[in-house]
């Protein structure tokens, strides 16, 4: 392949329908839908159609990444958040001029520190899952390195026992009640997040959207302590959370309810099973819910800057 026969566009996919549908044949073990693909793109809160790039050799699509910029804790971090080269186009040096080309936008645009996948608020996947190879080789050719792992975990929800009500009736004598979220309840859950979980606002505010709100809390009196939300990522695949209960409110079997409550939902919507993504307490949702861990992701790294002390979330 002459080089200069590649070329490289940048901005939003015309259509997404052959856009996912590309995807979908270069990927081995995922596929995405074009709605699903938009939420991903357009849908990302800092959507940059200067950091989506398409390669084309003779006309042909052959190769496509897409990048996002965040602002986290006040450093500016770049983040692939999908990538794939045709099957047929591999080890033709078109994965490297797509990736040379973004890592360029995003260190124009502030990136100290580059990551594959692992985007908070928005993301398909939270990492690389090392069956895709391929692409870890590809990241160490790149320069860059693993530093830590995630998991996602799978609840089977048929047989589950989601029934919370005699939990519930007993946290009522301790003036701890747990419902449904109304719309009007945002404000108070959007004050909770403000502390601690700011990066969970937009996962939240996209549950919010959904009619009834994918959202249950947790009052203590009449004060917002706790919340559990579902199909505020990846809409309409069975994913889970976030979700979080105030230090005042621990160990009181709260979390279990409203982790209940959302899997009850996704149940009555035909889902038979949830993904649990990206999750810290393995032994939570394993005790709870059943659930095993299903895919493995690992996180990789390049540092551009190197003033930036190793972020680490
Ligand atoms: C990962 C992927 C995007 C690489 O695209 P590509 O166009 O083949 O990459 P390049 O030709 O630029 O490869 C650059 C270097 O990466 C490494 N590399 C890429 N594929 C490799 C493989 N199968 N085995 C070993 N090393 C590999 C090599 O060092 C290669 O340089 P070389 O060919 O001179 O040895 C492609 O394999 C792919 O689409 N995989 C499926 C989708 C996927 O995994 N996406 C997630 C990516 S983060």
């Amino acid at each position: 392949m002459g080089p200069e026969k590649m070329f490289i566009l940048t901005g939003w996919p015309k259509d997404y329908n052959i856009v996912a549908a590309s995807l979908n044949q270069w990927w081995k073990f995922d596929n995405i839908s074009p709605g699903l693909l938009h939420e991903k793109l357009e849908g990302d809160p800092m959507a940059d159609p200067e950091l989506c790039f398409s390669a084309f050799y003779e006309g042909e699509l052959v190769g496509l990444l897409f990048a996002v910029r965040r602002d986290i804790r006040e450093q500016a971090l770049g983040y692939v958040k999908l990538m794939g080269v045709h099957r047929g186009w591999r080890r033709k040096g078109i994965g490297t001029a797509l990736y040379q080309q973004a890592e360029k936008a995003l260190a124009a645009k502030g990136a100290g520190v580059i990551r594959l996948y692992d985007v908070p608020l928005n993301y398909f996947m939270p990492g690389i899952d090392p069956r895709y190879t391929p692409a870890l080789c590809f990241a160490w050719k790149m320069g860059f390195l693993q530093f830590g792992e995630a998991v996602n975990m799978v609840s089977d929800l048929i047989p589950l026992d989601l029934d919370t009500s005699s939990e519930e009736k007993n946290l009522e004598k301790q003036r701890i009640t747990i419902r449904r979220a109304d719309p009007e309840d945002k404000p108070a859950l959007l004050e909770l997040l403000s502390a601690d979980w700011q990066l969970w606002i937009h996962e939240v505010e996209m549950a919010f959207r959904d009619d009834p709100p994918s959202v249950h809390i947790a009052f203590t009196g009449n004060i917002l302590r706790a919340f559990s939300v579902h199909n505020g990522n990846n809409k309409g695949t069975g994913w889970f959370g976030p979700m979080g209960t105030h230090t005042a409110l621990r160990g009181k079997g709260v979390g279990s309810i409203l982790l209940k409550r959302c899997l009850e939902d996704m149940r009555q919507q035909g889902h038979q099973r949830a993904i649990i993504p990206w999750v810290a307490p393995i032994a939570f949702y394993a005790h709870h819910v059943n659930a095993r861990i299903d895919r493995v992701f690992w996180r990789m790294e390049k540092v551009l800057k190197t003033n930036i002390t190793k972020w680490s979330q």
